[in-house]
C-alpha cells in the first residue's frame, strides 16, 4: 500500500485530538494481569497490530481474555484506511483444553478495553502450537522471560523484521537463572524448554533496554528470592511501576532494579495514557507546519524515563506547554500544546537517546528542517529495532533533498532551515515508525511525496493516515 502525501498548504489547528494508548503499557497490563490473581480491567488499550499480537498470544496460553469487540484476540480489525489489507481467512487461535472460561461482556466496554481472568503466577497452559508474535519485539522478549518461569515448552517465532532481531540479549540471562532458552542464530525462533525452574540471580545486562529489565524481572517473580537486574543507564520504567501497583516487591535503586519471588500479583484496574510515541509524530507534524498551526494533545503519557523527546523539542528551541491532568494508573499524565515555530540544530547524546528511543526518527526529520546542524548519537541500538532505523533515515532524507552523513551509532544531518524539497518515494522497510516519521516530513517538504508499506502504520498508530486528513493533510492511499 502507498500513500501519497502533499504538503500542507493552511496551517493545521485543533485541540482535543488523542492519540493511541500507550503501546509499552498495552503490553505490560495484558501479560502482567495474566500472571496476577483476579480479575483486572484495562481501558484505553493501544489498538494497533504489537499489542494484538500480545493479546492473541495469551489467548493462545489459556488466559481468559475478553476484549472490548468480544474475542479474546481481535482479529485483524477492518481498516478504513486499507481496506485491501482485510484479512477475511483470519484463523482464530485455539485456546488450550480445558482454559478457564472467557470472562463475562461488560456493555459498557469499548472497542480498546479489555477484561483479563487473572490465574495467577503458575495459571498460563501449554499452547496449542507456535507463539506467533507478529512485528512485535516486546511480546516476544517480555513473553519469553515469562515462560522462562512458566514450566512448559514454547516455541516464540515473528514476522520477517522481527526475526531479523537479536535474542540472545534476553535468552543469555535467562540461561543465567537456570532456564533453557534456545535463538536460531541469536535470532528468533526462540524455543523455551520445559523442566528447568529459574533461580533467583544478580543479572548485569551489557544493554539498557527495558524489554531485557522486563524479561529478567518477570522470570525473578517465578523465582524464590532476589532477583535484581543492572543496566548500563536506567531505561524507561512501566515494568517496575505496574509491578508495585499490583502489589509486586520492587526496589529501584540508580540503574539497578530488585524483584521478590515467588510473587502474587494483585488484579488491577488500569487507563492506559495516550502513548507519546505516537503523539511525538503529530507534535512533530505541527512544529514545521505552516505559521498559525497550533495543536493540542490530551491524555499523553508523559514518564520522565521516556519523555527524552520533550527535552529534545527544547534542544531544538521549540516551546512546548505540558500541563499535568493526574495519574491515573501509576503513570503520569498530560496534555501538550505545541505552535508551529522555527528551530535550530540540536546535539542529542546518549542519555537523551535512551529516554527517546523510539522518538529519533522522528527527531532526525525535525534535524532536517531545523536551521543549522544536529547531530545524534549514541544510537547504536536503532540499527536493531524494526529495521536499521539509522539507515533508513539517512536514506529517506537524502532522498527528501537533506544532507546526511551516516555514523555508526547516529546521524550528523545538515538543516534546511524548513526549505526541504521532497518529491520522494520512501520505502517504510517493515517499520511503523519509517512509515510515520517520513509521512510527517513529506508534509512540511516542498513537493509531494509517496511512502511505500505505509500500511505498516498500523502497527503502532491505525487511524494515523484519517487523523492527518482531518487535520486538512491531503493524503492519497494507492493499493
Ligand atoms: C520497549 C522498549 C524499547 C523500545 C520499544 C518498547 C518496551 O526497546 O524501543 O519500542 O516496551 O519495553 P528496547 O528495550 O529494546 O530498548
Amino acid at each position: 500500500m502507498r500513500a501519497r502525501l502533499a504538503p500542507l498548504r493552511k496551517p493545521l489547528s485543533a485541540a482535543g485530538v488523542r492519540v493511541p494508548g500507550d503501546k509499552s503499557i498495552s503490553h505490560r497490563a495484558l501479560l502482567f494481569a495474566a500472571l496476577a490473581e483476579g480479575e483486572s480491567r484495562i481501558a484505553g488499550l493501544a489498538p494497533g497490530g504489537d499489542v494484538r499480537s500480545t493479546a492473541r498470544v495469551l489467548a493462545q496460553l489459556g488466559v481468559p481474555l475478553l476484549r472490548g469487540d468480544g474475542t479474546p484476540w481481535v482479529a485483524k480489525p477492518r481498516s478504513l484506511e486499507f481496506p485491501e489489507d482485510d484479512e477475511p481467512t483470519f484463523v482464530p487461535p485455539g485456546r488450550p483444553k480445558g482454559s478457564a472460561p472467557l470472562p463475562e461482556r461488560d456493555a459498557d466496554m469499548g472497542p480498546d478495553d479489555a477484561i483479563v481472568a487473572g490465574q495467577g503466577l503458575r495459571g498460563l497452559r501449554a499452547p496449542l502450537g507456535d507463539l506467533d508474535c507478529g512485528n512485535s519485539g516486546t511480546t516476544l522478549r517480555l513473553l519469553t522471560g515469562i515462560l522462562a518461569g512458566a514450566g512448559f515448552e514454547a516455541r516464540l517465532t515473528g514476522d520477517p523484521s522481527l526475526s531479523r532481531r537479536p535474542m540472545e540479549r534476553v535468552a543469555a540471562p535467562l540461561r543465567e537463572m537456570g532456564a533453557v532458552v534456545e535463538s536460531t542464530d541469536g535470532r528468533p525462533p526462540v524455543v523455551v524448554r520445559r523442566g528447568h525452574p529459574v533461580r533467583a540471580a544478580r543479572i548485569k545486562s551489557p544493554v539498557a533496554s527495558a524489554q531485557v529489565k522486563s524479561a529478567v524481572l518477570l522470570a525473578g517473580l517465578f523465582a524464590e528470592g532476589e532477583t535484581t537486574f543492572t543496566e548500563p543507564a536506567r531505561s524507561r520504567d512501566h515494568t517496575e511501576r505496574m509491578l508495585r501497583m499490583m502489589g509486586g516487591e520492587v526496589v529501584a535503586r540508580e540503574n539497578t532494579v530488585a524483584v521478590r519471588g515467588p510473587a502474587r500479583l494483585q488484579a488491577v484496574a488500569v487507563d492506559v495514557p495516550g502513548d507519546l510515541s505516537s503523539a511525538a509524530f503529530l507534535l512533530a507534524a505541527a512544529l514545521i507546519a505552516p505559521q498559525g498551526s497550533t495543536l493540542q494533545i490530551e491524555h499523553v503519557g508523559v514518564n520522565p524515563t521516556r519523555a527524552g523527546f520533550l527535552d529534545a523539542l527544547a534542544m531544538f528551541g521549540a516551546k512546548l506547554k505540558l500541563e499535568f491532568s493526574g495519574r491515573p494508573s501509576a503513570e503520569p499524565v498530560g496534555r501538550l500544546s505545541v505552535t508551529a515555530q522555527r528551530l535550530r540544530g540540536a546535539q542529542l547524546d546518549a542519555d537523551l537517546v535512551l529516554r527517546a528511543i523510539d522518538e529519533v526518527p522522528i527527531l532526525a526529520v525535525l534535524g532536517a528542517f531545523a536551521e543549522g546542524e544536529t547531530v545524534i548519537r549514541g544510537a547504536a541500538e536503532l540499527r536493531v529495532k524494526e529495521s536499521d532505523r539509522l539507515a533508513q533515515m539517512a536514506l529517506g532524507l537524502r532522498a527528501m533533498g537533506a544532507r546526511v552523513e551516516e555514523l555508526p551509532d547516529g546521524l550528523r544531518i545538515s538543516g534546511t532551515g524548513g526549505k526541504l524539497p521532497g518529491g520522494a518515494q520512501i520505502d517504510a522497510a517493515l517499520d511503523h515508525r519509517i512509515a510515520l516519521a517520513f509521512s510527517v516530513a513529506a508534509l512540511a517538504a516542498e513537493r509531494p511525496s509517496s511512502i511505500s508499506g505505509a500500511e505498516w502504520a498500523d502497527v503502532s498508530f491505525p487511524g494515523f493516515f484519517r487523523l492527518l486528513r482531518r487535520l486538512g493533510a491531503e493524503v492519497e492511499i494507492f493499493p
